[in-house]
């Protein structure tokens, strides 16, 4: 489908709900930290450090916290706040980076550690809010440089390692907290249960984030933006743009209508098991075949960025071939989530987020629609809990990632109608292989490549001079990053011996141990 360019529009937050605000100091961790608050239903937003406490205060938030981030609070490049936050009466919990400078800025002083400290660290825990059915001892991560040394006045030290003496600090009067260690990384086991004393009981949060109350919430938004109008949502098959397309069919039942564009660079099946899942959910869908148009824009194409850029091309055209067959649209719906619009420093401002490797083509300039983007407050867990809510089936909510320029981007070399199909003969005994096996929910994306390349094999007394297959599977959190799965050998033996047997054309198979970085999950 046309891959979203999101709009800049900073995040509404949701009327009559509690808000945690989390500023962003250029911390790897920061959108965990807002995905763990949420885990914990209440809503939470990430604004620039630099975010002036009017603005802050406007949103009403109860309870505010400072991410970790990179810098040292004595380099002069360092990310500041605006220290009128502090005097708002919101609690404010400091991670890392953030408990230093919340205590630099009340009186406090900082130095470098006298042992820096990386990874698991033993916390050995005195008392205080932030650790209320924590254990006396308990596994932390740590990743500082610096340390607070000196408390500020009215802080205790409430927490404390081997080499940090003042791993969590707080002034409960003031309700300021101050912790060396990152709870939102599952390196800390109770992360968790700390961050959830601070939204739940320190700042008093009632929860209330529910997925029903997301999926209420986002209902009633869509009506009062969409009205008695009619909107087009391009779908691919993929997570977001069915929760998507089921969202908008239950607001504005009637007014929707689905756009598939087939650009024959899909899985086997994939077609059909989109048509069957949203006659399924009721959700109106037309499939425009452009399979002809594609292949023909890749003919002759083996560079992987020409092919990017022809199907993107192909994209665009092909949709709006398929919308001039349409009915009139006044809105178009764009499956954006928050990662892709968040405001945080960490990403230099939401216009810069974009992946925009990812973008191929992405939407004709003279768009004819208004857009709505109902996801764009929502991380992709909270996509999956909200599709639930929606009545969308495990199956469709537990598919692995696909990339928008589909099977072109795993047929290394030349893209022709005979190689797309032994590669997807190959990628299908690969799926059923894992979902048999039961692997298929615990890898984050798993699928074949097929490679430029041929070797001499035997069968019965013959030579066999056929292509090679590589067979990938990745875990990872958000693509970004990603290790090999260690698949059990028999599953990957079941897998290589079904494919060498039943695929003509393909006498060779290997698996892909590399990570990412300094590879890539793709391998184009
Ligand atoms: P890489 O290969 O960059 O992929 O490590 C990271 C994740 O993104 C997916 N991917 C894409 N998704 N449009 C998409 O929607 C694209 O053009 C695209 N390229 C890669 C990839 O499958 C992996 O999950």
């Amino acid at each position: 489908m046309p891959q979203p360019t999101a709009s800049p529009r900073p995040l509404e937050v949701p009327a009559g709900h509690d808000v945690v605000v989390i500023l962003d100091f250029g911390g790897q961790y920061t959108h965990l930290i807002a995905r763990r608050v949420r885990a914990q239903h209440v809503f939470s937003l990430v604004l620039p450090a630099d975010a002036p406490a009017a603005r802050v205060r406007a949103l009403g938030p109860r309870g505010i916290i400072l991410s970790g981030g990179p810098a040292s609070v004595y380099d002069t490049e360092a990310p500041r706040f605006d220290g009128g936050i502090l005097n708002l009466g919101i609690p404010v919990l400091g991670i890392c980076y953030g408990q230093q400078l919340l205590a630099q800025h009340l009186g406090g002083s900082v130095t470098p550690a006298v042992v820096r400290e990386f990874g698991q660290a033993t916390l050995r825990v005195a008392g205080g809010a932030l650790f209320q059915g924590l254990d006396r001892e308990e596994t932390v991560w740590m990743s500082h440089g610096d340390g607070v040394d000196v408390l500020p006045p009215g802080f205790r030290a409430v927490a404390a390692t081997d080499d940090c003496p003042h791993a969590a600090i707080e002034d409960a009067g003031r309700r300021l907290f101050g912790i060396q260690f990152h709870p939102e990384v599952v390196h800390t086991p109770h992360g968790e249960r700390l961050l959830r004393n601070f939204v739940r009981e320190v700042c008093g949060c009632s929860g209330d984030w529910t997925p029903r109350t997301m999926a209420d919430e986002h209902l009633a938004r869509l009506q009062a933006q969409v009205g008695t109008d009619r909107v087009l949502a391009a779908v691919s098959g993929g997570v977001d743009s069915t929760v998507l397309a089921a969202l908008l069919h239950q607001a504005v039942p009637g007014q929707v209508q689905c756009l598939l564009v087939d650009s024959g660079l899909l899985r086997a099946g994939e077609v059909e098991s989109v048509r069957t899942l949203f006659t399924d959910l009721g959700i109106p869908l037309q499939v425009h075949d452009a399979s002809a148009e594609f292949l023909a824009a890749l003919e002759g194409v083996e560079d992987p960025e020409v092919k990017r850029k022809r199907i993107g091309h192909a994209f665009i055209r092909a949709f709006e071939t398929a919308v001039r067959d349409l009915p009139p649209f006044r809105f178009l719906a764009q499956g954006t989530l928050y990662p892709d619009v968040i405001e945080s420093s960490s990403h230099g401002g939401a216009s810069k987020t974009i992946k925009t490797h990812h973008n191929v083509g992405g939407l004709p300039e003279d768009l004819r629609f208004e857009l709505v983007e109902p996801l764009r407050d929502l991380f992709k867990d909270e996509v999956r809990l909200l599709g639930t809510e929606l009545g969308i089936g495990h199956e469709a909510l537990g598919r692995h990632p696909f990339p928008g320029p589909g099977l072109a981007v795993r047929v290394l070399g030349p893209v022709t109608p005979a190689r797309l199909d032994l590669l997807r003969q190959c990628d299908t005994v690969f799926i059923d292989e894992l979902r048999t096996s039961g692997w298929y929910d615990r890898v984050w994306q798993a699928f074949a490549v097929l490679l430029p390349v041929r070797s001499v094999g035997v069968m019965g007394d013959g030579r066999t001079y056929e292509y090679v297959v590589a067979l990938r599977a990745v875990d990872s959190v958000d693509g970004m990053t990603a290790d090999w799965s260690r698949l059990p050998h028999e599953v990957l033996g079941r897998a290589a011996s079904r494919i060498t047997n039943r695929v003509r054309g393909v006498n060779r198979v290997v698996y892909d141990v590399s990570s990412k970085p300094p590879s890539t999950i793709e391998w184009e």
